[in-house]
């Protein structure tokens, strides 16, 4: 089964094949001709992730979904949350979220936060979403070198090492996206 992945995260892309299996081909949005930047201008993770796939359901006519994550640090309130990928600034520069994240929390004896997927599925003119939570905490500096975003300083719960010290498949066991996608291949195997 054809399924267009509204990003151009080769990563994400990558990591959601792997989840899915070779019964699925996952094409990105490249693959699809599709060059134009997605809306994302809703104030929550739930409307960015749906404006995403109607945008791409409706431009280009292939089934899709799309995903929108939010780090949510309680001590901060929620943030970053909508607001991660450019927390600290349009640039969209990592280090410098994981910078803001940090000084926000100095001295904070609460450090809990989540990652939150929210997947919007279009097939067939129907819409269905999931939801992926990982839970965690922020450490007080980052370590490890892989992973992307705010992986370096996001201890997941249960574990000693952030994110970004785990390899793809110790991450994919646990991770928001993983949970929210292992729900839209459950949905997608049993509803075919
Ligand atoms: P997006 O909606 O998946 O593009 O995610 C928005 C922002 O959240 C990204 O730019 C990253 O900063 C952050 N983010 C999303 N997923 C992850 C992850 O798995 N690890 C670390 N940061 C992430």
């Amino acid at each position: 089964m054809k399924l267009c992945f509204a990003t151009n995260n080769a990563h994400k892309i990558r990591e959601v094949q792997q989840l899915l299996g070779s019964s699925f081909e996952i094409v990105g949005l490249q693959a699809i001709g599709c060059t134009e930047e997605l809306p994302e201008t809703q104030d929550t993770i739930e409307g960015n992730s749906a404006q995403k796939a109607r945008f791409v359901y409706q431009n280009y006519k292939i089934n899709c979904f799309a995903d929108d994550t939010g780090l949510e640090i309680e001590a901060l309130q929620g943030e970053p949350g909508v607001h991660s990928a450019h927390y600290a600034g349009p640039e969209r520069d990592s280090q410098a979220n994981m910078v803001k994240v940090l000084n926000g929390l100095a001295g904070a004896q609460n450090r809990q936060a989540q990652f939150r997927t929210v997947i919007t599925l279009i097939r067939d003119e129907q819409e269905y979403s999931f939801e992926g939570i990982a839970p965690g905490t922020i450490a007080e500096a980052p370590s490890g070198k892989g992973g992307f975003g705010y992986d370096p300083i996001f201890t997941p719960q249960g574990y000693k090492q952030s994110f970004a010290e785990m390899t793809l498949e110790d991450k994919n066991q646990i991770s928001h996206r993983a949970k929210a996608v292992y729900k839209l291949v459950d949905f997608l195997q049993n509803h075919r």
